[in-house]
């Protein structure tokens, strides 16, 4: 007889869960499926040449840099960062920044430095289902904050923090969210931070889309409008998410506690790759590459939204996001986009339920669309394939 693991399993094992749940493998599927899932750079905007050049440059190394080292970050790659920062008006130094593996170990970080079971993370309703798979890992419960065109509702955020017990902090993806594509503007940007300055409980801003606005300019982060923000940036949305880079800014007295947390976990980032992204961004080359990449996804989202504008059925909306990746769609009350899916499957097209957005995985009549990883001639037939299916099923 072996080992009985599950009986060794701590507690907080139980909340380890994947980052969603759909059994898409059950559901009869279109031989030719069109899949609107997608939340990555196109494939026309994956550098795969100019990174290996990069790569090549990266490895004119001292033998000193095949050693442990970099817990906190390469110096010139948190140099690189704080430029970028500081162009979309976040004024930050070196000891206040901390290279991680992606966004998603910023989060990782902060829950482990933040939450005892129990503690209350005050959610956007919907939100990014990977930042839910941590908070429960910590076993966190939550308030949800309702949406509307312009994000989270102030007066739903006050409310969250009125009821919340133990509220640790607001966690929030202002810029083009995910996953429906929304945009928080200024005046309520402000209103946001007063509110939760009065209640003493710091935001934390989740910014992977914040570079990528559709025309010339975008919207600079909540950060820059405030102090009592810890900010996770990533490079997976603008080069690659292969390469697992990303960083935080946080005060210089928790980046500490940040650092020391990182180097019980996986010591530090990739020294090299961390070289390569210093290399791969010299002489302004991603700006370049992201003034290219912000015109061909522009054009994405006006052909999904051409043809949304043919092929929904009456009743159904959408957002109007004005960069990232998402558009969320609504149907009539009643609809449960979980229900319709695999009708969709069926009929060709993919998308990602609303449910799986939501803490309480509520029913819901929206769904998400990402509209970057599609051949550019496949949007019109992904959506008249989604609309013909949603008329069928819900009239
Ligand atoms: C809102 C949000 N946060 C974090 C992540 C994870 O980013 P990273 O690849 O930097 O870990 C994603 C990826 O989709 C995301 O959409």
């Amino acid at each position: 007889m072996g080992i009985r693991w599950e009986q060794l399993m701590a507690a907080r094992a139980a909340s380890i869960h994947s980052s969603f749940n759909v059994p898409f493998d059950e559901m009869p599927s279109h031989p030719d499926l069109i899949p609107f899932t997608g939340g990555t750079p196109s494939p026309e905007f994956l550098p795969i040449q100019h990174l290996r050049d990069a790569n090549r440059r990266a490895w004119n190394v001292e033998p000193e840099a095949m050693y442990y080292g970099d817990t906190g970050g390469f110096p010139p790659l948190l140099e690189r960062i704080t430029e970028r920062m500081a162009k979309r008006g976040v004024s930050v130094s070196v000891d206040e920044v901390l290279v991680t593996s992606g966004a998603q170990q910023g989060l990782d970080l902060i829950s482990r430095a933040f939450l005892d079971p129990g503690d209350t993370v005050i959610v956007e309703a919907p939100t990014y289902f990977g930042a839910l798979q941590v908070f429960d890992m910590f076993q966190a419960q939550y308030q949800s904050v309702e949406m509307d065109e312009h994000g989270m509702i102030p007066e739903s955020l006050e409310a969250a923090l009125n009821s919340a017990e133990r509220p640790k902090f607001i966690y929030t993806i202002p810029t083009y969210q995910n996953p429906t594509g929304v945009t928080i503007p200024v005046e309520r940007r402000t209103q946001i931070l007063q509110i939760a300055g009065r209640y003493n409980v710091p935001l934390v801003e989740d910014d992977p889309y914040g570079e990528l606005w559709f025309g010339t300019s975008g919207t600079n982060p909540l950060r820059s409008l405030g102090d009592d923000i810890l900010y996770l940036g990533t490079f997976s949305k603008t080069i690659v998410p292969a390469i697992r880079m990303g960083w935080m800014c946080a005060p210089p007295e928790l980046i500490e506690t940040f650092r020391t947390a990182k180097e019980a976990t996986d010591i530090s980032s990739d020294r090299i790759v961390q070289r390569m992204v210093v290399e791969a961004t010299n002489d302004g080359w991603l700006d370049r590459h992201l003034d290219k990449a912000r015109v061909n996804y522009a054009e994405r989202f006006g052909r999904m939204s051409a043809a949304l504008e043919r092929h929904m059925p009456d009743g159904v909306t959408w957002t109007v996001p004005t960069g990232g990746f998402f558009v969320w769609v609504t149907l009539p009350d009643g609809a449960d986009s979980l229900a319709l899916l695999p009708h969709a499957m069926q009929d060709g097209a993919l998308y990602l339920p609303g449910s799986i957005f939501y803490v309480d995985q509520r029913p819901s009549p929206s769904f998400r669309l990402g509209f970057t990883t599609l051949p550019m001639d496949r949007y019109e037939e992904g959506i008249e394939r989604l609309g013909t299916s949603l008329r069928r099923e819900i009239g």
